[in-house]
């Protein structure tokens, strides 16, 4: 299988050395790249900016904004059996970005936002025979609202990801998830190194794209 997959924050420049952006490290992301080119998966990497070296066998596009991911996905989505969205993408940029450094004493007290593209909505009517996973980080209600993007993005699977627990989500090495598809119950998997959870996605994914192949 041709996997693509998205990793790592996304940042949305104010001026050349300010922006805005998250905690994601880009592991879980890299994990997954990682596990399925040892699965003899085509992997393309698109990744936000982080502190990880992609493994070797991967094709990697770095990318820093939301708008520049959209772009990267748009343009690799073509060539890919699936998609695994695990990018924590900016939801809001900055309405300008400076192209100097902003001074102090010119700066606003407020900035004002726009909203980023949904990358998951922007592609969804080029999914075709692809399957879709997603990622939900949520700190409340994280089942719920899990469920309500799964739906809402048209994905296959969303992985539900508590990232309010100090062993799980952001940063660390270890993630607990949920596994959430439309047709069958959560399964929710212990605590777990990011791999083995790389794994039990890539399970999943395989298992299905071999289930549909034989209808
Ligand atoms: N996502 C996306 N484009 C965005 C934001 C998110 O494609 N602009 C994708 C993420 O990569 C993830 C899924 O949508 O696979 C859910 O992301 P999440 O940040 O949990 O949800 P949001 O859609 O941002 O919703 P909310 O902020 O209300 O939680």
């Amino acid at each position: 299988m041709h996997i693509l997959v998205t990793a790592g924050p996304t940042r949305e420049h104010l001026d050349p050395i300010r922006f805005i952006s998250n905690r994601s490290s880009g592991k879980m992301g890299y994990a997954i790249a990682q596990r399925a080119v040892a699965r003899n998966h085509r992997v393309t990497l698109v990744s936000g900016p982080v502190a990880l070296a992609a493994p070797e066998a991967v094709e990697l596009l770095p990318v820093v904004s939301a708008r520049d991911m959209l772009a990267a996905v748009e343009r690799c989505l073509p060539a890919c059996d699936a998609l695994i969205m695990c990018a924590a993408v900016a939801d809001w940029r900055p309405r300008e970005m400076a192209p100097g450094k902003l001074k102090k004493n010119t700066m606003q007290p407020v900035i004002e936002l726009v909203p980023n593209p949904d990358i998951l909505s922007t592609i969804a009517p080029l999914k075709g025979q692809r399957t879709f996973i997603g990622f939900a980080a949520e700190t409340d209600d994280l089942i719920a609202n899990a469920t309500d993007k799964l739906i809402r993005k048209g994905l296959d699977m969303i992985v539900a990801n508590d990232v309010s627990a100090a062993d799980a989500g952001f940063g660390v090495d270890t993630n607990r998830v949920s596994l959430l598809t439309p047709s069958a119950a959560p399964r929710h998997l212990p605590l777990m190194g990011k791999e083995e959870v790389a794994d039990a996605i890539l399970d999943w994914l395989e298992k299905t794209v071999a289930a549909n192949a034989r209808r």
